[in-house]
């Protein structure tokens, strides 16, 4: 098991509950970009989907959902969470090639995972390859400006007591976009996102990317 791996084990049981305006605000933009009447029917892949809160959320609109994360624990929740027979929990590295079919799926989306992938190049490959023509891949990720600032997804073990910085890969806002289109997709739409009310001076707290397949 590595560090990431270990670190979403431990932080499964409190992710929910301690409060989190980064996975908060990256909900609303999910929700926001994705409006519940374009995912009427159709075959979603989430990535990372932690307990599964995004995925409670498509899975009342979509056909399908698959739902890959890396951490067993997570998972769990996740599973407690939905029991749905048309959503499919799936332990699986998103670097690595994904389990599915290619060309099976409507859209791609995920949030708050690819800052733990040092390559986004694999990841980007296989969302290109499962996806169908003219699908769209969304993702929104913490922005590299605050890790810029020292800012890193972190949680207090249970363990320890002590607070886990989990290891995170800096990508530029070009390395982001420069992955999808190297992969296949053009750019339909690059946003940055602040929390209500911060001043333009400060960093945005995410980006979200929207793609769509070549
Ligand atoms: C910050 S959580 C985000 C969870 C959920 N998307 C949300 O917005 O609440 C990051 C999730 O990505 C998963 N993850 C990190 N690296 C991964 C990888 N290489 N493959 C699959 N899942 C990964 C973690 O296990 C964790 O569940």
């Amino acid at each position: 098991m590595n560090d990431i791996q270990d670190a979403y084990d431990r932080w499964s049981d409190s992710y929910d509950d301690a409060p989190n305006p980064t996975r908060d605000l990256a909900h609303t933009v999910l929700r926001g970009l994705l409006p519940a009447r374009r995912l009427d029917g159709l075959d979603v892949a989430e990535l990372g989907p932690g307990t599964g809160a995004i995925t409670e959320w498509l899975s009342a609109h979509a056909a399908r959902v698959v739902a890959m994360d890396d951490s067993a624990r997570m998972l769990a929740r996740a599973r407690e969470r939905i029991k749905a027979p048309h959503v499919s929990f799936v332990k699986h590295d998103i670097t690595a090639p994904w389990p599915v079919d290619s060309h099976a799926f409507d859209l791609v989306t995920g949030a708050l995972v690819l800052e733990h992938v040092q390559d986004l190049k694999p990841v980007f490959a296989q969302a290109r390859r499962a996806l169908r023509p003219a699908g769209m891949l969304l993702v929104c990720e913490f922005h590299p400006f605050r890790q810029q600032a020292g800012k890193q997804a972190c949680f207090v073990d249970p363990k320890t007591q002590r607070l886990r910085r989990i290891p995170a890969f800096h990508h530029d806002l070009s390395e982001l976009v420069r992955a999808g289109l190297e992969a296949g997709f053009t750019l339909r739409q690059l946003d940055e996102w602040r929390d209500d009310g911060a001043e333009k001076t400060e960093s945005p707290r995410l980006v979200s990317a929207v793609f769509q397949a070549r």
